[in-house]
């Protein structure tokens, strides 16, 4: 069976350059143009683009109409269709209204589609009003009857919120507040992997033996070896994500950049931020 590959993109806090208020002084436009750059450059065409979610800075409705324009521009340009999902800075209304183009609705988003076998399910991990990342039992449920029948491939199931501890423990208390339930409903499926974002680096483990993978963020780094504050670094980068014979492997790429500290949060001061 042919390998499916496709990018992992995560964590594009996109503001509207209309505001004018550059994030850290970071152009998030200019950046997430910069992945895509690198994209269609890569000797191998991805079949598809995930983004897992912090889609925006604030969650506007000026930002999603600008991401949308963003994102058909250059998923047209790259000819790769792309697949979102929401973070702890998206807002459900405003995303539904100016990216979907339908009624504001608080409505939670998130759905599953089979490419070439691989089956994708994208979760939405927010709690709103907060920057909390928690299962509620209507999605576990939703998620486990989408499970119900296998795909060629297996699944690989995307969320924002990581579900594995990283070395260095700096993010570790912002992680999915219900892993064990997340593990119980994908147990003794066919989950190969799980993808997610929100502490802006690149971190591996495993839930149950699945391998779980975080990736840096697009828009900006966090340095996992900091110890008492949260060192913003202006850098770039994603993960390339390979499906063989039911077996996943993920390549996480970095972009050239400066790596320069734009921003230092002191943690004594963080309820939650990332
Ligand atoms: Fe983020
Ligand atoms: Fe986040």
């Amino acid at each position: 069976m042919e390998p499916i590959y496709f990018a992992h993109l995560t964590d594009i806090h996109i503001n509207s350059p209309e505001k004018n208020d550059p994030l850290f002084g970071i152009d998030t436009t200019a950046k997430l143009r910069k992945a895509f750059e690198d994209i269609r450059g890569l000797k191998t065409k991805p079949s598809f683009i995930l983004i897992s979610g912090d889609l925006t800075q604030d969650g506007d409705l000026e930002d999603y109409r600008h991401l949308k324009r963003l994102i058909d521009e250059e998923s047209a340009k790259a000819g790769i269709p792309v697949h979102v999902g929401l973070g702890n800075h998206d807002f459900r209304a405003p995303f539904r209204e100016g990216y979907l183009e339908e009624a504001p609705s608080e409505e939670s988003y998130y759905y599953s589609f089979i490419d070439r076998g691989l089956r994708i399910v994208m979760l939405n991990t927010q709690v709103p009003g907060t920057h909390d990342g928690r299962l509620d039992e209507a999605q576990l449920e939703w998620l486990r009857a989408t499970l119900d029948e296998p795909a060629e491939q297996g699944s690989i199931v995307v969320l924002h919120h990581p579900v594995t501890v990283t070395p260095t423990a700096l993010m570790d208390s912002h992680l999915l507040q219900n892993p064990e339930d997340l593990a119980e409903a994908i147990s003794g499926r066919d989950v190969i992997g799980l993808l997610s974002g929100h502490i802006h680096f690149h971190n591996i483990g495993s839930l149950n033996g699945i391998p779980s993978c975080a990736a840096t963020g697009v828009a900006f780094g966090l340095d996992p070896t900091a110890q008492n504050s949260m060192d913003f670094l202006d850098n770039c980068g994603y993960n390339l994500v390979a499906v063989k014979n039911g077996q996943i492997a993920v390549q996480p790429r970095y972009l050239p950049g400066d790596y320069r500290l734009v921003y230092e949060y002191d943690l004594h001061k963080l309820s939650a931020h990332a």
